[in-house]
C-alpha cells in the first residue's frame, strides 16, 4: 500500500510552482500559464523499487500574490512536506522566501517533523541569476531540508525533487548534496560513455575512408600499371 505524502508549494508569485507541478504530473511547460487564484490539488504516485515502497504524492499549489498569504496557512498546516520555492533570477523572491514564508509563516505552524525542499527554480536562466546555488544550499542546511536546482521549462530536477523528498520521508539522515553530486557523477559518466561511442564511430569511419583512399590509389596504379 502506498505511502500519502501531502506536500505544499509554496513561494512568491512568478516563481514557478504551478509550472513544475505541471511538469512533474503532465511532462508539460506552458509558458503562458496565468497566476493561480486559489490552491489546487493534484496527485502521483512514485514507485521507489530499491527501497520497496510507494508514496502517492498529494499536492497543494498555493497562490503566490501578496492579497492570497493569509489563505496559505489552511492548505500547509498539515502537511509532510513544503517545498520552498525561489526563481534563482529574483533576489527578492529569495529573501521573501527566507525572512517572510519560512520565518513568518511556516516556521511557526508546522509539525517539527515536517520536510522542506528548498527549491531554485528556473536553472535554464542561470546566466542572469541573482542568487547563487551556494546561497539556497546554506538556506536548506540551516532549516535541515534538502536543495533541489529546478527548471520547469527545461524539466531539469523536478523528477529528482520528488525523489529525494521520498528519499528523505524514508531516510532522515538522506543527503540531498550527496545525491546531487551522485547525480552529477552518473551524467558525467553517461556523457564519457557518449563521447567514447562517437570517438569509436569517427575512428571507423576515419579507418573506412582510409580504407576506401587506399583502395582508390591501388586502382589507380592498376590501371597506370596497365597503360604503360
Ligand atoms: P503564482 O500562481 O502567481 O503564485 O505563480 P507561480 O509561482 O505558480 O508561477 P507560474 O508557474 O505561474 O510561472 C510564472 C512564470 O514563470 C510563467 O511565465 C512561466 O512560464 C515562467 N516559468 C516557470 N518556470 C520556469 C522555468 O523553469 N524557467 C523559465 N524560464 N520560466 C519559467
Amino acid at each position: 500500500m502506498a505511502t500519502v505524502l501531502k506536500v505544499v508549494l509554496l513561494g512568491e508569485s512568478g516563481v514557478g510552482k504551478t509550472c513544475i507541478i505541471n511538469k512533474f504530473i503532465s511532462g508539460i511547460f506552458d509558458p503562458e500559464v496565468t497566476t493561480s487564484l486559489s490552491a489546487q490539488f493534484v496527485s502521483k504516485t512514485i514507485e521507489f523499487k530499491d527501497l520497496k515502497q510507494t508514496i502517492k504524492f498529494d499536492i497543494w499549489d498555493t497562490a503566490g500574490q501578496e492579497k492570497y498569504r493569509s489563505l496559505a496557512k489552511i492548505f500547509y498546516k498539515d502537511a509532510k512536506v513544503i517545498c520552498l520555492c525561489y526563481d534563482i533570477t529574483s533576489l527578492k523572491s529569495f529573501t521573501e522566501l527566507r525572512d517572510y514564508w519560512y520565518e513568518e509563516q511556516v516556521k511557526t505552524n508546522t509539525d517539527t517533523e515536517v520536510i522542506y525542499a528548498v527549491v531554485a527554480n528556473k536553472n535554464d536562466l542561470y546566466e542572469t541569476s541573482q542568487v547563487k546555488d551556494e546561497e539556497g544550499k546554506a538556506f536548506a542546511r540551516k532549516i535541515k531540508g534538502i536543495f533541489q536546482s529546478t527548471s520547469a521549462k527545461s524539466d531539469s530536477g523536478i523528477s529528482a525533487l520528488f525523489e529525494n523528498i521520498g528519499r528523505k520521508y524514508f531516510n532522515p539522515d538522506f543527503d540531498s548534496n550527496e545525491a546531487e553530486n551522485k547525480q552529477k557523477e552518473e551524467y558525467q559518466q553517461k556523457k564519457n560513455e557518449k563521447m567514447q561511442q562517437k570517438k569509436q564511430v569517427v575512428t571507423s569511419t576515419n579507418r573506412g575512408v582510409k580504407l576506401d583512399a587506399e583502395k582508390a590509389k591501388n586502382e589507380n596504379q592498376k590501371k597506370k600499371g596497365g597503360c604503360c
